[in-house]
């Protein structure tokens, strides 16, 4: 059963492959013991990235290869942070300065760094499934750092792992999200986050409610295990987390809403709208923001509620952890081994 299907009804299988895949390109493809695994592998990076001296040797000798073929601040720096703080060798490309302006495809670019030997690959890449197009061709690990409108998958997996953390300082239980009311705003069709944030959140149990301008929601979304709304004042009421999502300019062709000052009067969170939460609601965004459209200062900033600045910081950890279970099986390291020291 995939995360798409499944509920949070348990915990990892003790004794069994925690995480058998090679490449993370989704967050569909995961069962959700496998999203929990790497939720919780990621605990031990954030005490360490709370320490002075941040690093670790668990990627030693390894070298990791950032391939952004579009732009990014917070997943291209974190994920060359989580490298650098596992002791990896990283190194960035950048599809601006390569032999892709050259003319260069896709795949020989996939094939030219798989002969530098690269132990894992993390691709940005504008086009939906071409991130799964290089990981067919390449011979070590690839992970999904956004491809097109399809998933982001590592945001998802920070996002849960912020919000965990959240929640457990309100002294909740909350292995899984069972009970919890999310409602994500903005751009739903557009944005690879709703999707992959969908997937896990309803993964772990939440009630997924998703809000757009109808020229903005996916067809059929509903067939994802969300409820849709168009009116904003309603997908807010009573809602624990309010997830808003920036207009992929980027990725629209044409005119998909009249203006931002429009957008920003119907879908943008404001102070007085955001009262229509639930009394302690928390904030969260992926981030780049657009201040003043989907989002005001006075909510995004708004200390012990807005979890956007955590929601970075969990970055780095999460990222540490997928590279740390996804070249295990270059390293020797069986995936199970922990697990059967922890008896889980
Ligand atoms: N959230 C996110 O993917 O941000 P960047 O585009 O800055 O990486």
């Amino acid at each position: 059963m995939t995360a798409a299907q499944s509920s949070a009804s348990g915990r990892y299988p003790a004794g069994g492959d925690a995480f058998p895949h090679r490449s993370l390109l989704g967050i569909a493809p995961l069962q959700t013991h496998e999203i929990l695994y790497l939720l919780d592998e990621a605990e031990q990076w954030v005490e360490l990235n709370r320490r002075s001296a941040k690093h670790a040797e668990a990627l030693a000798g390894l070298t990791i290869i950032n391939a952004f073929f579009e732009n990014s601040t917070r997943t291209l720096l974190s994920f060359e942070i989580a490298g650098k703080r596992l002791g990896a060798d990283v190194v960035n490309m950048h599809a601006a300065t390569s032999s892709i302006k050259k003319g260069e495809t896709l795949i020989d670019t996939a094939f030219t760094l798989n002969a530098m030997r690269a132990d894992g690959i993390v691709i940005r890449h504008g086009s939906s499934g071409a991130v799964a197009l290089i990981a067919d061709k390449v011979d070590c690990p690839v992970l999904n750092a956004g491809d097109g409108q399809h998933e982001h998958p590592t945001q998802a997996l920070l996002d849960a792992l912020t919000l965990r953390h959240a929640l457990r300082e309100r002294s909740q239980d909350c292995q899984d999200f069972n009970g919890l009311t999310v409602t994500i705003c903005g751009d739903i069709l557009h944005s690879r986050v709703a999707r992959s944030n969908i997937l896990c959140l309803t993964a772990l149990g939440a009630r997924v409610r998703v809000c757009a301008p109808p020229a903005l929601m996916p067809d059929a979304v509903e067939a994802m295990g969300v409820t849709a709304f168009h009116d904003f004042d309603a997908a807010l009421a009573g809602a624990d987390v309010v997830m808003m999502l920036r207009l992929q300019n980027e990725r629209m062709e044409g005119q998909f809403i009249p203006s931002p000052r429009e957008y920003r009067h119907l879908y943008g969170l404001t102070g007085s709208r955001f009262r229509r939460a639930a009394r302690d609601a928390l904030v969260m965004h992926p981030g780049p923001m657009n201040r003043g459209v989907e989002i005001d200062s006075e909510v995004a900033d708004l200390a012990g509620t807005s979890l956007i600045t955590r929601q970075v910081e969990m970055g780095v950890a999460i990222r540490m952890a997928c590279l740390d279970v996804l070249t295990r099986r270059t390293r020797g390291v069986p995936g199970w081994a922990r697990l059967a020291e922890r008896g889980a």
